[in-house]
């Protein structure tokens, strides 16, 4: 058990596991709020849209962490882009430029995907956030939906991964333990991915195209769109 700021959290780490998304969820009778579950290797790696999320032995940042506080879980709708922004802040440490959020959560550099989260659960019983980020691997397969990156293929040098978990895992838990949603909207409109771009939404199985035109209050996503101003909760966003 480890003692942050104002909360106590602890640290499960496997050498190999199917999903610690999937461990938390199969486990978080017993287990208590912000604990997290990391691993070198996942056998079924889950991402959004029931893809699989394949990543090299070793090499990444793969964790998830378990959310039971009541206030945390009000925040559901938001959760993993509060996430990503406490990774993403992580990731300019290392002096990348072009860091950016996709709404609703992927973190991108340049163009690039260096990580990805997955929101799971079952509110207000409990929440998993699983979180893989790119550290140290240099080689993606082919075919991916979009070019992915790495930590370290942008900054030319091998990370240490341990010493990025310690610090991440702290920041989420002292900064979600009294959260300051202003200062997360505002990290995210100044690193917002999709500003400016003409997208093709679906609303109630009907496509919308439109330009973003920002992020409101609730961290949805506005587009501007047959003379209306959307407001999107959810959902895939296609770039057109
Ligand atoms: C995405 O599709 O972009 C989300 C990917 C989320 C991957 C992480 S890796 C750790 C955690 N465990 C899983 O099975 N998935 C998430």
């Amino acid at each position: 058990m480890f003692y942050n700021v104002s909360m106590p959290y602890q640290i499960i780490h496997f050498k190999e596991i199917d999903s610690t998304n999937s461990y938390l969820k199969n486990s978080h009778r017993l287990l208590d709020n912000f604990t997290f579950a990391s691993t070198d290797y996942q056998s079924k790696g889950k991402g959004r849209e029931d893809r699989v999320w394949e990543s090299n032995s070793g090499e990444n940042l793969m964790f998830s962490f378990l959310i039971k506080n009541e206030e945390l879980m009000k925040l559901s709708a938001v959760l993993s882009i509060l996430t990503a922004v406490e990774v993403a802040k992580e990731v300019e440490k290392y002096d990348i430029d072009n860091v950016s959020i996709k709404w609703p959560n992927d973190i991108l550099i340049n163009d690039k995907k260096v990580c990805g989260i997955l929101l799971e659960g079952q509110v207000p019983e409990y929440l998993v956030v699983g979180v893989g980020l790119n550290v140290n691997q240099k080689e993606f397969p082919n075919g991916l939906r979009r070019p992915a990156t790495s930590l370290s293929l942008e900054t030319k040098e091998d990370i240490n991964i341990d010493e990025l978990k310690e610090r991440l895992f702290k920041n989420i838990v002292n900064n979600f333990s009294s959260i300051k949603l202003d200062d997360y909207l505002d990290y995210f409109r100044k690193h917002n991915y999709l500003l400016n771009k003409r997208v093709r939404v679906l609303i109630n199985e009907e496509p919308y195209i439109g330009e973003v035109v920002g992020i409101d209050d609730s961290f949805c996503l506005q587009i501007l769109s047959r003379d209306m101003l959307l407001h999107i909760d959810s959902g895939e966003i296609e770039i057109l």
